[in-house]
């Protein structure tokens, strides 16, 4: 879990600088180019890495839950589950289940008709991600779910970041604190952010701001 885990947390960083070029007032230049990048021969690839990433690491979330079952059949007499654990560590299931929901109508909306099917923007056949983005961010009810499950991530990533190293071996004492302020940061700004791109594309869509 420790590995993929990390991997996908490479992986958000990328998929954020990409994502940030769309928000560059260029017509969506940048970002394609960008995007185009990601789908060329050598990094291709990497995107039967990612899926198997996001599978193995679903997988390995399953099997450690029903092995912790498994080991305690009988619960605790006394469980004083929050004074010993935040919340969000122990709802990292439901806060993965939650992403896990959002990613099959992300696929559905970006990955599936960019790579399988084609898509159409006002009747005509486009290549156009970025014109895709626009298209599918003009509706307010997406921009929501994709704003709000930025929650889900940010608090999945507040554990799962430092959980990730501690898992890995790779804590020691004297870096703890480094790691732990550094997984904040990156559980704070990165969802942030992801967050922002879908509203900034809707009120540009939709003619609220000029930029
Ligand atoms: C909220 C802002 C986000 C936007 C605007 C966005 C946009 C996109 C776009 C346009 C694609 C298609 C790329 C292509 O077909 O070349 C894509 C793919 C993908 N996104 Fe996102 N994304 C966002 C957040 C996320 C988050 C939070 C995750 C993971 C938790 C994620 C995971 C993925 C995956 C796994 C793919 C398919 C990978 C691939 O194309 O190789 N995205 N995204």
């Amino acid at each position: 879990m420790g590995l993929t885990g990390l991997f996908l947390i490479t992986f958000l960083i990328v998929h954020l600088g990409i994502n940030l070029c769309a928000l560059i007032p260029d017509g969506g230049e940048t970002f394609n180019m960008a995007a185009e990048f990601m789908g060329s021969p050598f990094i291709k690839p990497l995107e039967i890495g990612l899926f198997l990433g996001f599978i193995i690491h679903i997988i390995d979330a399953l099997v450690l839950t029903i092995q912790s079952r498994k080991a305690r059949p009988v619960g605790y007499e006394v469980s004083k589950a929050s004074a010993n654990s935040t919340w969000y560590s122990r709802s990292m299931g439901l806060l993965g289940t939650l992403l896990l929901i959002f990613l099959i109508l992300h696929i559905a909306h970006f990955w599936w008709p960019s790579k399988i099917t084609g898509f159409e923007i006002d009747g005509r056949e486009s290549h156009d991600l970025y014109s895709l983005m626009l298209y599918t961010f003009k509706n307010l009810w997406i921009v929501l779910l994709y704003a709000l499950t930025q929650f889900s991530l940010g608090y999945h990533l507040l554990h799962g970041f430092k959980s990730a190293f501690q898992t890995l071996g790779l804590n020691h004492p004297r870096y703890n604190g480094i790691i732990e302020g550094v997984g904040v940061i990156y559980s704070v700004v990165v969802p942030l952010l992801f967050a922002v791109i879908p509203v900034i594309l809707y009120l540009r869509v939709n003619g609220h701001i000029a930029f």
